[in-house]
């Protein structure tokens, strides 16, 4: 069976069969592990054997004794994943999950950008392919780019890519004057202000909480910003019993789970009649297409031997100064 041009297994699944059970066995009968981004449907986080953010499911991809990681996630995710465990078989139900922010920041474009302006050191969001990442010094995430960036010397000469928006945001929390890249993510961007002061007037009481990559006019006027893992702990510590979230939608899932009793409003896109903000990438992957990934061991993440070897250092240096840190 071949997951061939279209990216993903389309073998038929006869209607009888009880998806849950089936991956539950198979995952056994596999020593395979499934992790999910928050941004998964609800189904395939229920189902994964672990569900965390960029840098949780990176630090869970060196952890894990599991002979397959399932990714369920971007394209970049899995890459990291098979950067970081080389001898594992790592799948993405869906190899078309990709990511604007990633496609923003083609890597030859990018290596010119960084060979133009020389004596600098290279900081790149974990969302980017690995040829990108081969041409980092560290590589972050939302969780810890903050204190990456404090960690260097206060007049030490930065290039951060390719999220303008969180690169911007972490220049004004730690008065750093990073040279940017200029990319940003469709889904982050596209939240409507309008509506959301709409909804503010509409629910007084209610925090606004936003992901750093929304624009820099969302994160003005929200009440708290944070990665994906900080803003559902922020929900679970808040006094507070209505949030509208201005992330991709699928992060209230788990906000749902972790506190029952708190209402969870997202905030909507300005160009839809949609009242969510969904990332079309991530929910490429279906439960049918995840099945099927994990009967068939397809498809299958490569990374070039080269590239790897160069991308690994600026993750490991990543992990480790986290580890560091306490993240
Ligand atoms: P985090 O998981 O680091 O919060 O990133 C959000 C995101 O856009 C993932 O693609
Ligand atoms: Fe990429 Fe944005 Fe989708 Fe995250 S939400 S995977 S940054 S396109």
């Amino acid at each position: 069976m071949e997951s061939n041009s279209i990216g993903y297994v389309n073998a038929p699944i006869p209607k009888e069969v009880d998806l849950k059970a089936e991956i539950n066995r198979m995952r056994k009968e596999k020593n395979a592990i499934i992790l999910s981004h928050y941004y998964q449907t609800g189904a395939i986080q229920d189902i994964a054997d672990f569900v965390g953010d960029s840098l949780a499911l990176a630090q869970w991809a060196t952890k894990t004794k599991a002979d397959i990681i399932v990714l369920c996630g971007v394209h970049f995710m899995g890459e990291t994943a098979k950067i970081l465990s080389p001898d594992k078989k790592v799948l993405v139900p869906d190899l078309n999950a990709g990511c604007s922010l990633a496609d923003s920041c083609p890597a030859p474009e990018f290596e010119a950008f960084v060979k133009a302006h020389p004596g600098h050191t290279v900081i790149s969001y974990v969302n980017t392919t690995a040829a990108v990442k081969a041409v980092t010094d560290i590589v972050v995430t939302s969780t810890n780019a903050k204190q990456i960036v404090e960690s260097l010397p206060k007049d030490e000469k930065i290039i951060f890519g390719p999220d303008r928006n969180l690169g911007n945001y972490i220049n004004s929390i730690t008065g750093r004057n990073m040279l940017l890249w200029d990319g940003a993510c469709h889904v982050h961007e596209l939240f409507s202000l309008e509506k959301i002061l709409e909804l503010k007037k509409q629910y007084p009481e209610a925090e606004l909480i936003a992901h750093p990559e929304c624009k820099q006019p969302i994160l003005t006027i929200a009440d708290f910003v944070g990665s994906t893992a900080a803003l559902i702990k922020h929900t679970t510590q808040s006094a507070k019993k209505q949030f509208i979230v201005a992330t991709e939608s699928g992060v209230i899932h788990d906000m749902r789970k972790k506190s029952p009793d708190k209402e969870f409003i997202p905030a909507p896109p300005n160009d839809s009649t949609c009242a969510c903000n969904e990332c079309n990438f991530m929910r490429l992957n279906t439960m049918e297409k995840l099945y099927n990934c994990l009967k068939f061991e397809l498809p299958e993440i490569h990374v070039d031997e080269n590239v790897r070897k160069k991308a690994v250092r600026p993750i490991l240096k990543m992990l480790e100064i986290s580890e560091k840190l306490g993240l």
